[in-house]
């Protein structure tokens, strides 16, 4: 607190990100990094962009990364907006979507905390829908009731964090269709681990806007680069605020990356198979093991035991130099995340959790 601060700031609440401790040794397993690294192709042109060059802005309208994209996508470069992370895209599309007569946000309960720290900062109020018992999204629970209160937007992410669970297509397309008139805004941090994408539900449903990362995916979190996929309409309110703020969020060594990267499909494709696959194999360790896993199509697990407090095999984990997420919140206490890592890791984590599950009390 500072009597120098403007009048909001002791009221945020800023989001808490996973720890990036520097242990020796440690295995990190808590912020849904990818286990392998980004596509050589990416490296390789952010190297080459680190020349004399650098004197000069980056493009401000990222024109090659949004027509890359495009192509990836089957849009146009007018279908994209992008931004320094999609932490930073979702504070645009707050700011330039859901600000409206002071209406509340509908979403979930549980789902990534950021979006209840962008409310605060933006002061939107938040209209929670609780997930159901087995903690999946009721897509019946997003759709207009006769007589319910007006909400400014409508967003989750799919699949959803830290659950892990997705929706279908169809449902995503019936929120749409019942919700004309407000922003439909899917977080798709995690769809290339196994669910589907909103994007080819656009040419039907303008509402649609569906936010993009190549934090987990693409293996380039420290890249920062993050984007959306919506109508050229709401493209150009987000641009507005943008261009209000920071006309280059992307750098020059971001825009070369994320461009090369976006080219090398076969790596793409082949490293996100790698993290599915590795998914399975440590579903069916933990299973094992005697824990509930949820059906995840994301690149971690979501998991309680029914013996083991979720608090103590936490830090029992972090002893062992292994860092899952633990949130300490009603209904998910007795969970953890876990990122899938490589099969090296996996198998670390499954045989110093065995011993911590066979040798400790509940
Ligand atoms: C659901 C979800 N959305 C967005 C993000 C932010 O990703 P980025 O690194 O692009 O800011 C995360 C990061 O963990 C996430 O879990």
């Amino acid at each position: 607190m500072s009597r120098f601060w403007s009048d909001h700031v002791s009221a945020l609440s800023p989001y808490v990100p996973g720890e990036q401790p520097r242990v020796a040794d440690l295995l990190k397993l808590n912020t849904n990094e990818h286990p392998w690294g980004p596509s050589p192709k990416a490296l390789a042109a952010i190297k080459d962009a680190a020349n004399n060059r650098l004197r000069l802005y980056p493009d401000p309208q990222a024109i090659a990364l949004r027509e890359a994209l495009a192509q990836h996508h089957g849009v146009l470069p007018q279908n994209i907006f992008v931004g320094n992370g999609s932490d930073e895209v979702l504070a645009h599309v707050f700011n330039a979507l859901f600000k409206r007569q002071g209406l509340p946000l509908r979403m979930p309960d549980i789902t990534y905390s950021f979006y209840r720290s962008y409310c605060k900062l933006f002061g939107i109020t938040p209209a929670l829908v609780p997930l159901t018992e087995d903690l999946s999204i009721n897509p019946d629970h997003y759709l207009p009731e006769a007589g319910s209160p007006p909400v400014a937007g409508i967003i989750f992410a799919n699949p959803n964090a830290p659950t892990g669970r997705a929706l279908s297509l169809q449902d995503i397309a019936r929120i749409a269709k019942a919700n004309p008139d407000i922003p439909v805004v899917v977080d798709e941090a995690y769809v290339d681990f196994g669910a589907e994408s909103s994007i080819s539900l656009l040419k039907q449903y303008d509402n649609i806007v569906a936010i993009h990362t190549f934090s987990k995916s693409r293996a380039l979190a420290g890249l920062r680069v993050g984007y959306a996929v919506a109508s050229p309409a709401i493209v150009e309110g987000l641009m507005r605020v943008k261009d209000s703020f920071n006309s280059y969020p992307l750098d020059s060594l971001a825009l070369a990356g994320a461009v090369a990267s976006v080219h090398d499909n076969d790596y793409f494709r082949d490293a996100c198979n790698a993290v599915i696959e590795a998914r399975e194999s440590l579903t069916r360790n933990l299973t094992e093991l005697g824990f509930n896993v949820l059906p995840s199509s994301a690149n971690f697990v979501f998991v309680t035991h029914p013996n083991h407090d979720a608090g103590n095999l936490f830090t029992a984990l972090r002893q062992q130099h292994i860092l899952v997420r633990h949130f300490s919140l009603d209904r998910i206490q007795q969970y953890l995340r876990i990122s899938v890592g490589t099969p090296a890791d996996n198998d670390r984590l499954c045989k110093v959790l065995k011993t911590i599950i066979t040798t400790s009390l509940p």
